[in-house]
C-alpha cells in the first residue's frame, strides 16, 4: 500500500504566513510535506560507514533518518555492514594476521582471503575495528573535521541503532527514523530470508514498546531483491522500497506499487519522467547517492521532486533541503500566532 506522511501542522502555518515551499520555477513536488535526508551508511563522508559515531554524527546534523546495511553473522547476530566482506571496511586483515582461529574463517579467493561476515561470529566481529574504504564519496581521517585516524570504531549490531534512536526518543522526544536494508549473497535465499525475518523480529522487539511499528512514520525496508521486498510487504505493515531501475512505463509502475510504498533509485536513474512516472503510480522516489562528491545533485535532485536523498553528506542535504523546503523558524510561528490572534480580535469587533 503506498505510503504517506501524516501532514505537519508547521507547513500550514508557514503557508498562511506566505513561505514558499515548491522550488521556484519547478512544478515537481514529493508526495510527501517535505522530502527526507537519510543519511547513507551514516554521515559517511566525514566518519567510518556504518558506526555509531557516523549515525550519532547524522543525527547531529539533523537527518531525518540513518541507514544500516544488514547481514547475519555465523550465529545469527545482524552487523551494520555494507559488504560481505569486512575487508574494505575493517582491518580484519591485520587482526587475522595474528589470529589463527580468524585467519582459519577466511576464504581464499585467488591472490586474497576474504572475511565474509556470515562466517564469523559476533565475537569475532567485536575484536575489529571499523574504517573507511576511501574515495571522494566517503570519510578520509586526512581530511574529516571528525576524526584522525588513531581511533578505534567498532561494528555496530542492528540492535544497537535501534537502542540508540529508542533512547534519543525517549530522554528527548526527538523522533529520527531508521531504514534498514536487507542485504543478500547470492544463491543462499534462506539466509537472505533469516536476515529479512531477524530484522523484523527486532524491530518488534517488546523492549521497544511499539516505537518501530509505524505508527511514527519513522521506519522504511529496503531490499534489492524483489523477492525479499515482496516477503517483507507480506509479513510486515511497515513501508518498503524496492531498490531497482526505474520502471520504463507506467504498467511497470503500477505494479510495483502493488507490494512497495516506494522505489530507491540510482541518482543517474532519477530523471524528471521517471520520478513523475512513479509519483503517479503513488510510489514514493528515493535517490541513491550524493556525497561531498556530487554535493550539487542534492538541489537536483530536490527540484525535481524527489521525496528523498540518500547522502554521504547529510550536512549538505538538510541545507539543500530546507533552502528549497524551508519551515518557519519558531520566532516566526509566535509572530505568525500573534498576528492570526489579533486579526481575530479585529474582525470580531468589527462584526
Ligand atoms: O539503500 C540505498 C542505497 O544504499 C543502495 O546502495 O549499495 O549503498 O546499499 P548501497
Ligand atoms: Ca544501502
Amino acid at each position: 500500500m503506498p505510503y504517506r506522511s501524516v501532514t505537519v501542522p508547521a507547513i500550514a502555518c508557514a503557508m498562511l504566513a506566505g513561505v514558499a515551499f515548491l522550488p521556484v520555477g519547478t512544478s515537481a513536488a514529493p508526495l510527501a510535506d517535505r522530502p527526507l535526508v537519510i543519511a547513507h551508511r551514516g554521515a559517511s563522508n566525514y566518519l567510518p560507514e556504518h558506526t555509531m559515531e557516523a549515525y550519532r554524527l547524522a543525527v547531529q546534523m539533523r537527518a531525518d533518518f540513518i541507514e544500516p546495511d544488514l547481514f547475519l553473522t555465523a550465529d545469527g547476530v545482524l552487523v551494520a555492514r555494507h559488504d560481505r566482506s569486512l575487508n574494505a571496511t575493517t582491518n580484519v586483515q591485520q587482526v587475522a594476521a595474528s589470529d589463527p582461529d580468524l585467519f582459519a574463517k577466511g576464504t581464499q579467493v585467488g591472490a586474497n582471503r576474504q572475511y565474509y561476515v556470515d562466517t564469523l561470529t559476533y565475537a569475532d566481529i567485536q575484536k575489529l575495528s571499523a574504517t573507511s574504504r576511501g574515495g571522494a564519496a566517503y570519510s578520509n581521517p586526512a581530511t574529516s573535521p571528525y576524526y584522525d585516524g588513531t581511533e578505534s570504531f567498532a561494528v555496530p549490531t542492528f540492535y544497537d541503532v535501534l537502542d540508540y534512536v529508542y533512547d534519543l526518543y525517549s530522554t528527548t522526544g526527538r523522533i529520527v527514523g531508521v531504514y534498514p536494508e536487507v542485504k543478500t549473497v547470492s544463491g543462499n535465499a534462506a539466509y537472505n530470508l533469516a536476515i529479512a525475518d531477524a530484522m523484523l523480529t527486532a524491530l518488534a522487539d517488546p523492549k521497544y514498546g511499539g516505537f518501530f511499528d509505524g505508527r511514527f512514520n519513522n521506519v522504511f525496508l529496503q531490499s534489492f531483491d524483489q523477492s525479499i521486498v515482496q516477503h517483507l510487504a507480506a509479513n510486515s505493515d511497515l513501508p518498503v522500497v524496492y531498490l531497482t531501475s526505474c520502471p520504463t512505463a507506467a504498467a511497470a509502475a503500477d505494479a510495483i506499487a502493488q507490494y512497495a510504498a516506494g522505489i530507491g533509485i540510482s541518482t543517474g536513474q532519477a530523471t524528471q519522467a521517471c520520478i513523475d512516472r512513479a509519483h503517479a503510480a503513488g510510489l514514493l522516489v528515493h535517490a541513491y547517492t550524493v556525497s561531498l562528491a556530487n554535493a550539487a545533485l542534492h538541489d537536483t535532485l530536490y527540484a525535481r521532486g524527489v521525496d528523498g536523498i540518500f547522502s554521504n553528506a547529510p550536512d549538505l542535504a538538510v541545507a539543500s533541503r530546507d533552502a528549497l523546503y524551508p519551515v518557519p523558524e519558531p520566532a516566526s510561528l509566535a509572530l505568525l500566532g500573534l498576528g492570526v490572534a489579533g486579526l481575530l480580535a479585529a474582525r470580531r469587533r468589527l462584526a
